[in-house]
């Protein structure tokens, strides 16, 4: 029997429950053996709730508990939930969370303790929800090179760009976002970029190995996003999405989060709803692309038990997976190099490589954003894909 513990009953926690409890006996039999939920840290009470008698206020009572195999975080913020997962590492006690931010800031020392104590630290959950990706770029693209990564990688986002493209308000969007659970606690963190934001730096670190801050990587929202130009782009066939995205580039990496135009041929211009996409190119691979549920409690419930099955099965594997500290001048600028934009300005581009798609709104070629931004200071600009 392995005993475990869940910190936090929210959307994502009371998901892994259901999850354990909906497909428990498959689960043990792959197991070979019982598990429990012994725990649930939560500061609320859960009246008439399964787990009712589960919940307790105080996490000194899961750390202390030798019974504890394995504690699953899905609390969200970064504290406590950076000081309990460290605590419970190194109380000799495996770590899986959903929790990006964590993941982001502190994966590096998380990932370190877990080394020093013998156990694991697995995040599959903190980036495309429900997706398989951390563990597939980890272990199936072990024998590549990776070039870059692209994605769609915030579900209530890419909800909320699909309800605009068909007219909808933007608060009417998000609020609809959040009920149906996809938002993160504050919705700032999505509707700005820095939950895609996180979610690249993790998949950044796992591609070429180093972990850059937060604060070192250029992240665009999408609230400045003007129907005009969804209208004007859904009469050629593209959309707009909020990307994340990391390359190699001659002069280093580049790397950020921005709004950006997807073609129809693009392979993540059918990546809509709450789905995530995350297109990887890989030297000896090629392009692969990772589609599914990007948020919401059962898809990323399904992603934190699979991390759950990973430490049970191996409970030993040698944690190999380090986040190197990257440094902010291993980064170039996005903005200064050459590719395809939309424009839409009242200025005249007769200077410029282009194809005007509507009255004022243009797609040029070869030309960097900050060339265009001197240039056209009234000017919509998105990258097209
Ligand atoms: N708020 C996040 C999203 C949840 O919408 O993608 C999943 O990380």
């Amino acid at each position: 029997m392995k005993k475990i513990a869940i910190l936090g009953y929210g959307t994502v926690g009371s998901g892994v429950a259901e999850v354990i409890d909906t497909n428990r006996t498959q689960i043990e039999a792959l197991l070979g053996e019982p598990i429990e939920i012994k725990y649930i840290l939560d500061l609320r009470d859960f009246p008439g709730d399964r787990y009712e008698s589960a919940v307790v206020k105080d996490f000194s009572v899961i750390v202390n508990d030798p019974e504890v195999y394995l504690v699953a975080e899905t609390m969200g913020g970064s504290h406590p939930a950076y000081d309990f997962s460290l605590s419970a590492l190194k109380a000799g006690k495996s770590v899986v969370t959903s929790n990006k931010e964590v993941v982001a800031k502190f994966g590096k020392q998380l990932l370190a303790a877990a080394k020093e104590h013998g156990v694991r630290y697995l995040f599959e959950a903190s980036v495309g929800g429900g997706i398989p990706i951390i563990r597939p770029m980890i272990d199936s693209l072990a024998g590549n090179r990776i070039c870059s990564v692209t994605g769609i990688l915030n579900g209530t986002t890419n909800y909320i760009l699909g309800e605009m493209a068909n007219g909808k308000d933007f608060a009417s969007a998000l609020s609809e976002a959040q009920q149906k659970g996809f938002a993160e606690k504050d919705p700032t963190a999505d509707v700005d970029g820095v939950d895609a934001k996180r979610k690249i730096c993790i998949l950044a670190a796992i591609a070429f190995g180093k972990i850059y801050s937060e604060e070192d990587v250029n992240s665009v929202g999408i609230r400045e996003i003007d129907l005009t130009d969804t209208e004007i782009l859904r009469g050629i066939g593209a959309k707009i999405k909020l990307i994340g995205w990391v390359r190699r580039e001659e002069n280093g990496l580049s790397m950020g989060v921005a709004p950006c135009v997807a073609p129809s041929g693009h392979p993540l211009y059918s990546v809509d709803g709450v789905y995530n996409g995350i297109l990887v190119r890989a030297n000896a691979l090629g392009d692969v692309m990772f589609y599914g549920s990007g948020a919401g409690k059962l898809p990323t419930a399904s992603a934190v038990v699979s991390d759950i099955m990973e430490v049970f099965a191996n409970p030993e594997k040698p944690q190999a997976l380090q986040f190197l500290p990257g440094q902010k001048n291993d980064l170039c600028d996005p903005d200064a190099i050459p590719g395809n934009y939309y424009l839409r300005t009242q200025l005249t581009t007769d200077s410029l490589d282009c194809k005007e798609i509507a009255p004022g709104a243009y797609i040029v070629h070869g030309v960097s954003r900050a060339r265009l931004v001197s240039a056209f200071p009234d000017a919509v600009i998105y990258q097209v894909l």
